[in-house]
């Protein structure tokens, strides 16, 4: 509320909730509630808008009735009363009111925030309210003749964690722990990567965690370096290594993790080397999270070792910054390092301020995530390196002093994850 003045002589804000998605038929896809409602709220119904009116400094939430029949079918609702006595609402309306209670709200109001484009089918709603009161200008009536992204605010509030923010996201970090070293300890041979998700969202559950915070990726042997594989419906086979990109939800927060183990317990002697350098990478990155720095300083820490290695391990050859320069590490590491990380896994806020990448902050929490992916069919490298994949990925907290790893105990060196393989 305080942030909405910014110049304006009044504005008002609207939120709406994240729409149902039917899955099919009757049958609707799990909901999840907007992030920034949620944040605002903690408000979990569909069909509900909040708006925030700076001149009365009013808080309204629209949203279901009560409905005797529906709530036997659906469970509880908060209904108009609720809003107010349970969400700290100061008003409340039914949301078939929305339309008439949307232009008043925005009348003789100078500045919308509202984020347009995220859903039409509400963008339509919003701008037939203003075309409404554009019509009546002849009474006297003024309508908001700025249009500002609520992300300029909101984005940069949920950017920077709160100590509340960050207890939800430690609790999410430790459910995801647990879930990686008992995946380590279960994996063998023979067993199928679904196992392994099962084990993984069930261990999510079993702690109260709401969902996964993304579908899990469970890739065994050449499976591992593929970036997005989601069926995860692949046998695993003695001497492969498992890459598992998994974090649960917790009160709405994400963790976003991945570890990289050997199936058979032991690392042969390739997957170990590239183990290593990625691992060397991503500490490197890991070091380099601090205040004054940026994402792309993060990136280049992990691209400068992960190419001198190469050369190392003669994948690559030639003067490593010439390499660097001519992008030659991309076949084998093709995405970025990192991203921010919040209540969605790959957060909102800006990357780049006035066309810089942003300097870190302290609260700010990102990924560090470097990999080394060698497809099964690239014959550029001698066939042992061929089907290798490795990602290894940390929640770090950027503090005034030394990066804070949210995500440190889970096992990640070649030791703690021999020996978690073998528990
Ligand atoms: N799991 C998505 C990511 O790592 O960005
Ligand atoms: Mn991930
Ligand atoms: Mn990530």
């Amino acid at each position: 509320m305080e942030k909405l003045g910014g110049g304006a002589t009044d504005a008002i804000a609207v939120l709406p909730s994240a729409p149902v998605f039917i899955r099919n038929n009757d049958v609707e896809h799990d909901y999840r509630q907007d992030s920034d409602l949620y944040y605002l709220t903690g408000f979990d119904e569909p069909s509900s808008v909040l708006v925030l009116s700076l001149r009365d400094r009013k808080a309204t939430l629209f949203l279901r009735p009560r409905d005797k029949e529906r709530e036997i079918w659906d469970g509880p609702r908060a209904g108009v009363d609720g809003a107010k006595s349970d969400y700290g609402m100061d008003a409340s309306f039914v949301i078939a009111e929305l339309s008439t209670e949307l232009a008043r709200l925005m009348e003789n109001t100078q500045r919308l925030y509202y984020r347009i484009g995220k859903d039409k089918g509400f963008d339509e709603r919003v701008l037939t309210a203003l075309d409404t009161l554009r019509g009546r200008a002849r009474r006297g009536i003024t309508w908001p003749t700025e249009m500002v992204d609520t992300g300029k605010i909101l984005h940069e509030m949920r950017l920077f964690k709160t100590e509340d923010d960050l207890a939800q996201m430690r609790q999410a970090c430790a459910i995801t722990k647990e879930a990686h070293s008992l995946a380590m300890a279960a994996a063998k041979p023979g067993m199928h990567e679904f196992e392994i998700e099962a084990l993984l969202v069930e261990t999510f559950r079993r702690h109260g965690a709401e969902r996964a915070a993304y579908g899990s990726i469970v890739g065994s042997g050449p499976n591992a370096t593929i970036l997005h594989y989601r069926s995860n419906s692949r046998k695993m086979q003695a001497g492969e290594l498992l890459l598992i990109d998994a974090g649960c939800e917790y009160g709405y927060y994400a963790s976003d993790v991945t570890r990289t183990f050997p199936v058979s317990k032991t690392f042969s002697r390739e997957q170990r080397a590239i183990y290593e350098l990625v691992l060397d990478a991503q500490l490197a990155s890991i070091d380099a999270t601090r205040v004054g720095a940026t994402l792309e300083d993060g990136h280049a820490a992990s691209v400068e070792v992960i190419t001198k290695g190469l050369v190392k391990l003669g994948l690559l050859s030639g003067e490593p910054a010439k390499l660097i320069a001519d992008e030659a590490y991309k076949p084998f590491y093709m995405h970025r390092t990192g991203h921010w990380l919040g209540m969605d896994v790959h957060d909102v806020g800006a990357y780049f301020v006035g066309g810089k990448p942003r300097k870190l902050e302290p609260g700010m929490v990102l990924t560090v995530e470097p990999g080394i992916y060698i497809g099964r069919e690239y014959d550029k490298v001698a066939p042992e390196w061929r089907g290798i994949g490795v990602r290894i990925e940390d929640d770090i907290l950027v503090t005034d002093g030394a990066p804070m790893n949210l995500t440190e105990s889970i096992p990640k060196t070649v030791a703690e994850i021999e020996r978690a393989c073998a528990a």
